[in-house]
């Protein structure tokens, strides 16, 4: 039975790891500073966190209990929930697609810190000064060839992984590495907290102020806290899938996205601080991390084990929520298509692989890059990252809240909310995640979407 053959996690804690796994990954150290960064941090940060606890929370909930009710992966979990010949399925589709567009350029990124990585252990990038340290970062993003080999190095490396079954590598790999990662960034934050742009970088991350905040930047804020949490394209619902039918659902989502928060506010209380000692920009965009981290780490002692312990926990970071990408859109083949785990992880890791070029090329060449911002708005890397993170998954998460809210019935959704959980049972809480699921959520998603496109002002 397909059931059996997909099997359960090992322990109770497997699942709150491998989640944790998934959630925890360049969202958090790559991705919110520079767009906190891009934003002028303060009202955007806060938008996002609100994103975070009233949207992205409660669609995990949602999300993980779809998963768990229908042990399918996306696109059959609705057709065995709603049938055949319904629109539902297009929900599951949307997050598919998004697996194999965002882990595309998502590879790309982490290729880039597997590169950091060696650099760093060749002592390349572990002393100089800040301006030769800092455009380092056009080197490696501008060498096409480069990205693109590193790009296939990680995804091949995230292929053999989930070749060989997620469940052990993944539990294994995130109880070593998720704390090692959180020792470190309470480390960085020590030092960080010495510098003297800590004050600076301090109120730049949760000061009140509004200045450049745009028309899209509640949207980046709430497509961002999707990206961070995994939701809204069906890794929490795969992940889901395999979970036991009583372990406790809500306190682990609770775990899940407080962990993705804390690392994602450490990265900022890292990265500006040093971004203001060195006077440096903090709306650098996509090369914040790259360029602050081995300046930063220049000015220690024993900088070279600094930078390779760092680069590689980024690396392990973005490796467990690669194989979370990876394991939708090969689990879609797997369970709908009756395809082996070992045909649907290559092949489908292979077409990654190719969509992944054009970002791997967008730094350097002129076809995908600053040539076409003019035309567009955005080069490709941009584009993929813009579309997914900020259309597909709010639309797919917001099929997800529809769905769980208003489709499932009451009794078996109180029951996969309740069994297990202290949290759960708490009076009143089960009606309020309802409640929120039923309207908060879909009318802020809407209406946010709405904003973007320029259907009125708010
Ligand atoms: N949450 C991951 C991160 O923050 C990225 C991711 C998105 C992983 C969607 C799986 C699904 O890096
Ligand atoms: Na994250």
């Amino acid at each position: 039975m397909a059931q059996d053959r997909r099997g359960e996690w090992g322990s109770r804690l497997g699942f709150i790891l491998a989640a944790a796994g998934s959630a925890v990954g360049l969202g958090n150290v790559w991705k919110f500073p520079y767009i906190t960064g891009e934003n002028g941090g303060g009202l955007f940060v806060i938008i996002y966190l609100i994103c975070i606890a009233f949207v992205g929370l409660p669609i995990m909930i949602g999300e993980v209990m779809l998963g768990r009710m229908t042990k399918r992966s996306p696109v059959g979990a609705f057709r065995k929930l709603a049938g055949d010949k319904t629109l539902w399925q297009g929900v599951g589709w949307i997050g598919v697609l998004a697996g194999f567009v965002i882990l595309s350029y998502y590879s790309v990124v982490a290729g880039w810190a597997l590169e950091y990585t060696v650099l760093a252990a060749k002592g390349e990038i572990s002393g100089g000064d800040p301006a030769t340290l800092a455009g380092r970062f056009d080197q490696v993003a501008g060498d096409g060839t480069g990205a693109i080999l590193w790009h296939v190095a990680f995804m091949a490396l995230t292929i053999a992984i989930v070749i060989g079954g997620v469940q052990k590598g993944v539990e294994i790999a995130a109880r070593v590495l998720m704390p090692m990662l959180l020792l470190m960034f309470i480390a960085l934050l020590v030092y960080a907290s010495q510098l003297e742009g800590f004050g600076e970088g301090l109120s730049f991350v949760f000061g009140f102020h509004t200045d450049k905040l745009g028309a899209g930047s509640v949207l980046e804020a709430l497509g961002h806290s999707f990206f961070t949490l995994s939701v809204g394209m069906g890794a929490m619902l795969t992940y889901g899938s395999y979970l036991k039918m009583d372990d406790d659902i809500v306190s682990a989502s609770v775990a899940i996205s407080l962990l993705d928060t804390a690392v994602a506010l450490m990265a900022c209380l890292v990265l500006f601080p040093i971004t203001f000692t060195y006077g440096m920009e903090p709306a650098a965009g996509p090369s914040l991390v790259f360029q602050n981290i081995p300046i930063a780490f220049a000015q220690l002692p024993g900088s070279t084990i600094w930078a390779v312990t760092f680069f590689l926990l980024l690396v392990f970071a973005a490796l467990t929520s690669a194989i979370s990408l990876l394991e939708v859109t090969a689990s879609y083949f797997i369970d709908e298509r009756g395809w082996s785990r070992s045909v649907a992880v290559p092949v489908t890791g292979g077409v990654i692989i190719l969509l992944g070029v054009p970002s791997a090329l967008t730094a350097s060449s002129e076809v995908f890059g600053a040539g076409m911002e003019g035309a567009i708005g955005k080069n490709w890397f941009d584009l993929f990252d813009y579309v997914s993170s900020n259309w597909m998954l709010p639309l797919c998460g917001l099929g997800v809240s529809m769905f769980a809210a208003w489709r499932l019935g009451d009794e078996a959704r109180r029951v996969q909310f309740e069994v297990g959980s202290r949290l759960g049972k708490l009076a009143g809480l089960y009606v309020t995640w309802l409640q929120v699921l039923r309207w908060a959520v879909p009318i802020a998603i809407v209406l946010i979407m709405f904003h973007a496109i320029g259907l009125f002002e708010m």
